[in-house]
């Protein structure tokens, strides 16, 4: 049976939102009726189509039967959806137009919670695989690799000075004033990403810049004065913001590049234990540990001992463990 409703009273809220309503369609030369009229139409907007739920579980699709190959695919993309998060915050410090320590602060705290989130679930690749499976379904993903995730490399560029995500041992040799052009092959992953065996350019990389390279240097320029760091120093190095981004610089480029490298001791080993050839290619026990690749976003929060001991407690328990 039909509710029969009261008739409609044209109360002063109603009055003053429908004025809103009209000045709003006004705007774009559109009338207020015609809106209101197609609202009767419109269909309720459901849960599943408002976070396209059937285009999200339509794309893991593994390469192979392997059961575990589906934890694996969509743990990554999980991964890059907290990757698309913190670039996200990232975007919103460097666009802000009159951006305060507040607004700053605030939205590192939100990085923090992605990395923490990130690096507490990791487990679910360390755990949560079958060996023999993994050592099997990763041949059909030659010569892809995690390596090649942009958005990390994105992270990396708007969190910092270029200066610090370049190898070490081209620090005195840059010139940072100089385009990123001419800098980029610095960068300490291009650095690292050379075959185990020939030693030349891994073609993993070499895919990675075709396709990326131009968006890497577009954003590291537009980022110049913009990333994290430089935020900092705009804002006159608030002392609030200065434990939080010393937490991120570790959530990051120790305690992630860690809980990952823990991945790669677990799997990429035969069962007599010996190193294995990633899919990407790289001498990955000299490359992935954070102990080798020294990355720090922000060097002068640090004192000389702490960058000294950068990831080495860690590093040491686990090689140790996996070296004997
Ligand atoms: C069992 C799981 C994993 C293993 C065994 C593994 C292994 C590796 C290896 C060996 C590398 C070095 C490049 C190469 O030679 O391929 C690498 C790089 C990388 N992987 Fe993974 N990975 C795993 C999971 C993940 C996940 C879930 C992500 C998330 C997106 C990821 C992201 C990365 C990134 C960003 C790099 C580059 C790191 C750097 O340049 O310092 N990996 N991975």
């Amino acid at each position: 049976m039909k509710n029969e409703l009261e008739p409609l009273a044209l109360t002063p809220e109603l009055v003053g939102k429908l004025q809103e309503l009209r000045d709003k369609y006004s705007l774009t030369g559109q009338d207020l009726i015609s809106n209101l009229e197609g609202l009767l139409y419109a269909n309720y907007l459901k849960y599943w189509d408002y976070i396209h739920l059937d285009t999200l579980l339509s794309l893991q699709n593994p390469k192979t039967d392997f059961a575990d190959e589906k934890i694996f695919i969509t743990y990554h993309q999980i991964t890059e959806l907290y990757f698309k998060l913190i670039l996200w915050e990232l975007e919103q410090m460097a666009t802000h137009q009159s951006i305060n320590t507040k607004f700053y602060t605030e939205r590192i705290k939100r990085i923090d919670r992605y990395l923490q989130n990130l690096i507490f679930s990791f487990d679910v690749m360390t755990e949560g695989m079958e060996y023999e499976q993994f050592r099997q379904f990763r041949m059909s993903l030659l010569p892809s690799s995690g390596f090649q995730s942009a958005q990390f490399r994105k992270i990396e560029i708007c969190m910092t000075d270029f200066a610090h995500i370049l190898a070490h041992t081209h620090h005195e040799k840059a010139d940072f004033s100089e385009p990123i052009d001419n800098i980029f092959d610095f960068l300490y992953w291009k650095q690292g990403a050379s075959d185990q065996k020939t030693g030349e350019e891994t073609i993993t990389s070499i895919h990675f810049q075709q396709k990326y390279r131009n968006d890497f240097v577009e954003l590291a320029e537009k980022y110049r004065q913009k990333n994290l760091w430089q935020i900092f120093l705009e804002l006159d190095r608030p002392k609030e913001a200065i434990e939080l981004l010393k937490n991120i610089d570790a959530l990051i480029n120790i305690d992630w590049r860690l809980a990952h490298f823990k991945s790669a001791v677990k799997y990429l080993k035969n069962p007599k234990g010996e190193a294995v050839e990633a899919t990407g290619g790289t001498n990955w026990q000299k490359y992935l540990p954070p102990r080798f690749q020294k990355i720090i976003f922000y060097p002068e929060l640090w004192t000389s001992e702490e960058k000294e001991n950068w990831g080495k407690k860690w590093v040491e328990k686990t090689i140790n463990s996996f070296e004997n």
